[in-house]
């Protein structure tokens, strides 16, 4: 997991990192309740994934596109989770959407075939890899958020933006698939963040029209309408996943009405700033996509990131990272049978 909002040092090597492709082995200290439930962890999407922390397995070692399989140390699993990664590849986008200022060129479709490289390496026989899978927890997503973002950042129309969601969800859906045919069986599969809470978003679309704005949160409302709508594709068609594979266990982590929480009672969860980015500067959202956070001219991030909902404009601080961590472990614990392998 490419967890953010560690410090900025740290930050910038693992953006840095995930430019030239990564992904990140996870090998000590699985938290003592999922080691009962899975014996390994592979996980898809982007930067905001945060799964793994959450699930107590520290963030060890990036090796993604690593050439030499020896590089790769597997013990509790691997996450192939990219900054920036897309779930429709780039040139599809550029073709169809007119989005050409993505940050990576990784898409979701990328991971997943990094995955089956590398699973013939990870188990010795084609039974024996089904186990392996049969035996894991697979985290699918965060990922689409990245196209949008683009889209929206540049400018692109809502309504056309909108025509991606279906095909976002159906690259979900036909990697969920895909494993299924492999050996695994239970999925952890996240939904959309409320954009329209998020600084960079909320600076793009700056505007005095107050009627736009969630009175309660500042949030923009079409924004955060635009991930609900993200969101009842995706659980529609898990629903429809479940129907068609009723011996496999599909898990939907409520990114959403969790985070949301964080905005309708900051105080409760410690929260003080909760539109503005803790690392970065200027305008109402303490945000400026041509001085973010990280990059020159260097600009420290705030004295208390645990007040702050937002790292960086576009990632989650660590202390806002957690809250949604332990929800999720929560709503996955509920979700799953834990026996002892
Ligand atoms: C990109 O995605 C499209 C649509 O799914 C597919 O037809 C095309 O082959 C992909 N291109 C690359 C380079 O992966
Ligand atoms: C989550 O939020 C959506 C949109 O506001 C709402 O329709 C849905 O009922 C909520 N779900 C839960 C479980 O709270
Ligand atoms: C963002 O920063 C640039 C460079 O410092 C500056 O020229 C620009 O006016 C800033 N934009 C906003 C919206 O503050």
């Amino acid at each position: 997991m490419l967890s953010m909002a560690i410090s900025p040092s740290c930050w910038l090597l693992k953006q840095r990192l995930a430019f030239v492709f990564l992904f990140v082995v996870v090998v000590t200290g699985i938290n003592p309740l999922a080691d009962r439930c899975f014996t390994s962890i592979f996980s898809f999407g982007d930067s905001l994934m945060d799964t793994a922390e959450g699930l107590g397995i520290p963030f060890v070692q990036p090796s993604y596109g690593a050439k030499n399989r020896k590089l790769v140390k597997f013990e509790k699993g691997l996450n192939f989770a990219v900054a920036g990664a897309t779930a429709l590849n780039s040139s599809f986008l550029k073709a169809n959407i007119g989005i050409h200022d993505g940050n990576t060129d990784i898409s979701f479709g990328d991971e997943l075939n990094s995955f089956k490289d590398l699973l013939p390496s990870l188990c010795s026989s084609s039974s024996h890899c089904k186990m392996l899978l049969r035996n894991s927890l697979i985290v699918m997503g965060e990922i689409g958020g990245n196209d949008y973002r683009h889209a929206f950042k540049q400018g692109i129309k809502v309504e056309k933006i909108r025509q991606l969601v279906p095909l976002v969800v159906d690259v979900v859906a036909s990697a969920i698939n895909e494993l299924v045919e492999l050996g695994a069986v239970t999925f952890l599969v996240p939904g959309g963040f409320p954009i329209g809470c998020s600084p960079d978003l909320l600076t793009k679309f700056q505007g005095s029209n107050k009627d736009k704005y969630d009175p309660l949160t500042g949030c923009l409302t079409w924004l955060n309408q635009f991930s609900e709508h993200h969101n009842e594709l995706l659980r529609k068609e898990l629903e429809k996943l479940r129907n068609h594979h009723p011996d496999i266990t599909i898990v939907y982590a409520d990114y959403y009405n969790t985070t949301m929480r964080f905005y309708h009672s900051p105080k409760q969860f410690g929260f003080k700033e909760t539109l503005k980015a803790c690392c970065g500067t200027g305008g109402p959202y303490s945000y400026n996509s041509s001085r973010s956070c990280g990059y020159p001219p260097l600009k420290s991030s705030c004295n208390n990131p645990f007040s702050y909902i937002s790292w960086d404009g576009m990632h989650y601080t660590e202390a806002a990272n957690k809250w949604l961590a332990n929800a999720v472990f929560e709503e996955l614990m509920k979700a799953v049978t834990c026996v002892p392998h």
